[in-house]
């Protein structure tokens, strides 16, 4: 099947079908098309049209030569085959528990008696928007977005979950591990969308003390494989990349989403609707179970319904004069102080994963300044520990700002 749409691959690459970047610095004044609205009959189209889902796909992909897109363009949507034949994994899902890692030391298997399922509305095309974004809120919390061997090798470890910064809360459950069985009919252990997106316990909140890498090393230390890349990734990063170069990247927020025009550091996919994002976390289910089951898409419809929701603005004090001037050009007021994608070398930032060779596109997304004070490390890659230090390399690029005016964008700052 991947053989029809690569040669066409070929010719798309050298003209994107939209010139972002070249728009991307002359920003214009007028505010973003959001993808918090869903259009009408659109969880229809997504729902029960595979042409819908290509066209989707197609538009996402606007760097449709890069290996990210190309294995998606490749499996997605097909008119024939692809990922749409593979088996939708059971949707029961259960919270992993202290006991649980207590039995899978001792050898046992994981129970699954108390597994439950999501409460999928009976007519999903008409129901309204709450209902969606109630059960999304579940999606979040309980679905496995991935799973992998060394997560369940960490499961059965509580001694090392301080370290790896896994969590247990009162009622004795993991944040982001669940119980499910996989396309085999194994049980085995998932990691949730809030296992790494819900910081502090707040569903939307980058988790900057997760350390997966840690675990990764660990796991592969234990089986005498070399750990010498693995224990790079540091608190709060991860490397989303198949690559053998480590890149990895921030844990983003995702209180902003609902309005961005492009999702990931390098904006590698671009967001028109709402059924982006149902179909970018289609395809990141699919590829986080190895290509061994799709989810069932009204989940897909209902996570893309809360996570373009999230993120309410509060008001914002007056902006300051250096801040319109120096900054307003990118980080837009008008959408949640974030933009669109700029250049890497119009940063003072290290452009590895912009030219990532799988999902670099050149540029980096810029961020929203929303609630920004309490997100330290700064950056893509984490590499700013705090607001004046990033303020003191010359952000964009290049040129500090004199002490009194970095001294007010601070305090400006930290009311965002
Ligand atoms: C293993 C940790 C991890 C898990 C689990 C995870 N994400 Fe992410 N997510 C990331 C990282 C890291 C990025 C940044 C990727 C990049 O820039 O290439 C990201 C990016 C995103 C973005 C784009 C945000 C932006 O500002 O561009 C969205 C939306 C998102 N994730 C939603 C989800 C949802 C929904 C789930 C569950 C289906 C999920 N993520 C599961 C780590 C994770
Ligand atoms: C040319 C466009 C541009 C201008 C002008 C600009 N920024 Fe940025 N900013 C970016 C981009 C792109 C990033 C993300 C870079 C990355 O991820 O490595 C960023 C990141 C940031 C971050 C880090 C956010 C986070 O969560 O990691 C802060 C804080 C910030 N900018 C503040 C400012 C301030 C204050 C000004 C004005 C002095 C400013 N920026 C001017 C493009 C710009």
């Amino acid at each position: 099947m991947a053989r029809g749409v690569l040669p066409l691959l070929g010719m798309r690459a050298l003209a994107p079908r939209r010139p972002l970047l070249l728009a991307a610095l002359a920003l214009s004044a007028c505010s973003a098309p959001g993808s918090r609205e869903a259009a009408p009959g659109e969880a229809t189209r997504y729902l029960t049209g595979r042409a819908w889902r290509r066209e989707v796909l197609e538009d996402a992909l606007w760097r449709p030569d890069l290996p990210y897109s190309r294995s998606l363009l490749s499996a997605y949507a097909l008119p024939e085959g692809g990922w749409d034949l593979l088996p939708v994994q059971s949707p029961l899902t259960a919270p992993f528990t202290r006991a649980d890692a207590e039995s899978l030391a001792r050898g046992e298997a994981l129970r699954m008696d108390d597994a439950r399922a999501f409460g999928v509305p009976a007519e999903p095309e008409t129901a309204p928007d709450a209902t969606f974004a109630a059960l999304g809120a579940e999606v979040f919390a309980r679905l496995p977005m991935r799973a992998d061997a060394w997560l369940d090798w960490l499961a059965g470890r509580p001694e090392l979950w301080p370290e790896v910064g896994l969590s247990v809360n009162a009622a004795g459950t993991v944040r982001g591990l669940v119980r499910f069985a996989d396309a085999e009919g194994r049980v085995r252990v998932g990691l949730t969308c809030a296992g790494c997106h819900a910081g502090d316990d707040v569903p939307g909140r980058g988790d900057r003390r997760l350390d997966l890498g840690r675990g990764r090393a660990l796991y592969a230390a234990a089986r005498g494989l070399d750990t010498d890349t693995l224990e790079t990734w540091g608190p709060g990063r991860v490397d989303v990349t198949d690559t053998d170069s480590d890149d990895p990247t921030a844990i983003p927020d995702l209180f902003h989403v609902g309005r961005a025009t492009h999702l990931n550091h390098s904006g590698v996919v671009q967001v028109s609707s709402r059924s982006t994002l149902a179909v970018r976390f289609e395809t990141q289910f699919v590829q986080g179970h190895r290509m061994r089951s799709r989810p069932e898409r009204r989940l897909m419809w209902a996570l893309a319904t809360f996570v373009s929701g999230l993120g309410e603005d509060s008001a914002v004090g007056p902006v300051p004069t250096v801040f319109t001037e120096r900054c307003a050009r990118c980080h837009d007021p008008a959408r949640a102080f974030g933009g669109d994608l700029v250049p890497a070398d119009a940063l003072a930032v290290d452009p590895a994963v912009a030219q990532d060779p799988e999902r670099g596109t050149g540029a980096y997304k810029v961020p929203t300044l929303r609630g920004v004070s309490g997100n330290a490390p700064y950056l893509h890659d984490g590499s700013q520990p705090d607001l004046p230090a990033l303020l003191e390399a010359g952000h964009p690029r290049g040129d500090v700002l004199p002490a009194a005016d970095r001294a007010e964008l601070l305090r400006f700052l930290n009311t965002l």
